[in-house]
C-alpha cells in the first residue's frame, strides 16, 4: 500500500460547506495541507434555523470554489490527489448529496478511489488526527445537534454509552440566548454574559442527574430559563443587565453540572475496560466554552485521564476531519464506488439501542 497519501475531504452535511487536504506518511504525524469553510449562516438567519433547500443549493454553488481554495492552499492541483474522502451522511439529504456527487465526480474524472464517511465518525476520529491518539479512548461530542459519550474502540468501531434523550446542549445555550435578547450563535454570548453574574442566584434543575447511567438530557434547562425569565420580568418590570447574567450564570452551571457529572460517569465505564492510555476528548462547539472545558478537564485529572480538545476549527464541522476518517478506511482496505449513497441517518453504533432524539436541530451533527 502507498506509504504517502493525499486525500481530498469533502463536507456539506448541514450549513457548512467544506474542503481540506491531509497528508499523511505511514509512521508520521498526518499534516493538514488546507482546510476551508464556507458558512452560510447569512443565507438562514432570516429564517430561524437551517433551511434544507437553500442549503443544498449553496453547497452545490459552494463545494467547486472550496475544493479550487483548498487545493490552492495546499500549492496542490487535483493530479496530487490520491483519494476523494466525502460525508455519506448523517445530515440533510440534499446537502450531502450535494457533496457525494461532487465527489464522485472527481473521483469518475481523475480515476482515483471514493470514499464515504460517516461524519460523526470524522468527528469522533479528529483527536487521532490532531494528537495521535490511540485506540481505545471516550469521546464526548457535544454540539448544537449532537450530544453523546462514544467509546471510540476502533476506526469504525464505536459504542455509544449515552447521550440526550432530547435536546443538545448547544441548542440549549441557543434558546436561552434568544429568550434573553441575546445574538446569535448563543453559546459564546451566553458565556460571556454568565461572566458577569452570579450562578447561586436563580436555582436551575439538574435533569436526569437522579437517574443512572450517561443519558442526558436538556429541554427542562429551556423551560426553566423561560419561567425564570419571566419570574424576574414580572417582579422587576423588566430585566436589568444583572438579572440577564446571573440567569446565564445559573443555566450554565446548570449544563456543566450535568455534563461533568454524566462524563465522571462514563469515564468510570470506560476505564472499566482497562484501556492501556486512557484519554478523555471533547469535541463540538460546546467544547469551547471555558467553564464547561475546565470542569471535564478537572474531571479527567481526577480519573488519572488524560483530556483533550482538539483546536476549536477542528472541533467543528470541517472537512480536514473527514478527509482523515477517509485515510483511515483507505489503510484498512476499505473503498467505495459509484454505488455510494447519501444517508440522512447513520447512526455511529449500530449496535446500542437508538435514541429518543439527538437534538431537535438533528440535522447538524
Ligand atoms: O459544532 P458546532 O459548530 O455545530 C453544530 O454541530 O451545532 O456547534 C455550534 C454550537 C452552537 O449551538 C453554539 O451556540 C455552541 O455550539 N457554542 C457554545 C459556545 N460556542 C459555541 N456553547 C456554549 N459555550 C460556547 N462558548
Ligand atoms: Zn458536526
Amino acid at each position: 500500500m502507498t506509504d504517502t497519501l493525499t486525500v481530498l475531504g469533502l463536507e456539506s452535511s448541514c450549513d457548512d460547506t467544506a474542503a481540506a487536504v491531509v497528508r499523511h506518511t505511514v509512521g508520521q504525524p498526518p499534516q493538514i495541507m488546507s482546510s476551508v469553510v464556507a458558512g452560510q449562516t447569512a443565507l438562514h438567519a432570516a429564517f430561524g434555523g437551517v433551511v434544507p433547500e437553500i442549503a443544498a443549493r449553496a453547497h452545490a454553488e459552494k463545494l467547486d470554489h472550496c475544493v479550487e481554495e483548498a487545493l490552492e492552499k495546499a500549492s496542490l492541483t487535483l493530479r496530487d490527489i490520491d483519494a476523494i474522502a466525502v460525508t455519506a451522511g448523517p445530515g440533510l439529504i440534499g446537502g450531502v448529496l450535494s457533496g457525494v456527487m461532487c465527489a464522485k465526480g472527481l473521483s469518475a474524472g481523475l480515476g482515483i478511489p471514493l470514499i464515504g464517511v460517516n461524519h460523526l465518525a470524522g468527528h469522533a476520529l479528529t483527536p487521532r488526527l490532531t494528537d495521535g491518539l490511540a485506540f481505545p479512548y471516550l469521546m464526548l461530542l457535544v454540539s448544537g445537534g449532537h450530544c453523546q459519550f462514544l467509546i471510540v474502540h476502533s476506526a469504525d468501531r464505536f459504542t455509544r454509552i449515552g447521550g440526550t434523550i432530547d435536546d443538545a446542549p448547544g441548542e440549549a445555550f441557543d434558546k436561552t440566548a434568544k429568550l434573553l435578547g441575546l445574538p446569535q450563535p448563543g453559546g459564546p454570548m451566553v458565556e460571556a454574559e454568565a461572566q458577569k453574574g452570579d450562578a447561586a442566584r436563580y436555582a436551575f434543575p439538574r435533569p436526569l442527574l437522579d437517574r443512572q447511567g450517561c443519558d442526558m438530557s436538556f429541554s427542562g434547562l429551556k423551560t426553566a430559563l423561560l419561567r425564570a425569565r419571566d419570574a424576574v420580568i414580572v417582579q422587576n418590570g423588566g430585566l436589568t443587565q444583572q438579572s440577564r447574567a446571573d440567569l446565564c450564570a445559573g443555566f450554565q452551571l446548570a449544563v456543566s453540572d450535568v455534563l461533568a457529572e454524566k462524563s465522571r460517569r462514563a469515564l468510570d465505564l470506560y476505564m472499566a475496560e482497562l484501556p492501556p492510555e486512557p484519554a478523555f476528548a471533547v469535541a463540538g462547539g460546546v467544547a469551547a466554552n471555558k467553564v464547561i472545558r475546565a470542569r471535564l478537564e478537572t474531571i479527567s485529572n481526577e480519573k488519572g485521564v488524560r483530556f483533550l480538545a482538539p483546536p476549536l476549527a477542528l472541533c467543528t464541522d470541517n472537512a480536514a476531519m473527514i478527509a482523515w476518517a477517509g485515510i483511515e478506511r483507505y489503510r484498512r482496505g476499505e473503498r467505495d464506488d459509484m454505488t455510494l449513497s447519501a444517508h440522512p441517518r447513520w447512526p455511529l453504533d449500530k449496535i446500542s439501542p437508538s435514541m429518543l432524539g439527538s437534538g431537535k436541530k438533528g440535522a447538524k451533527a
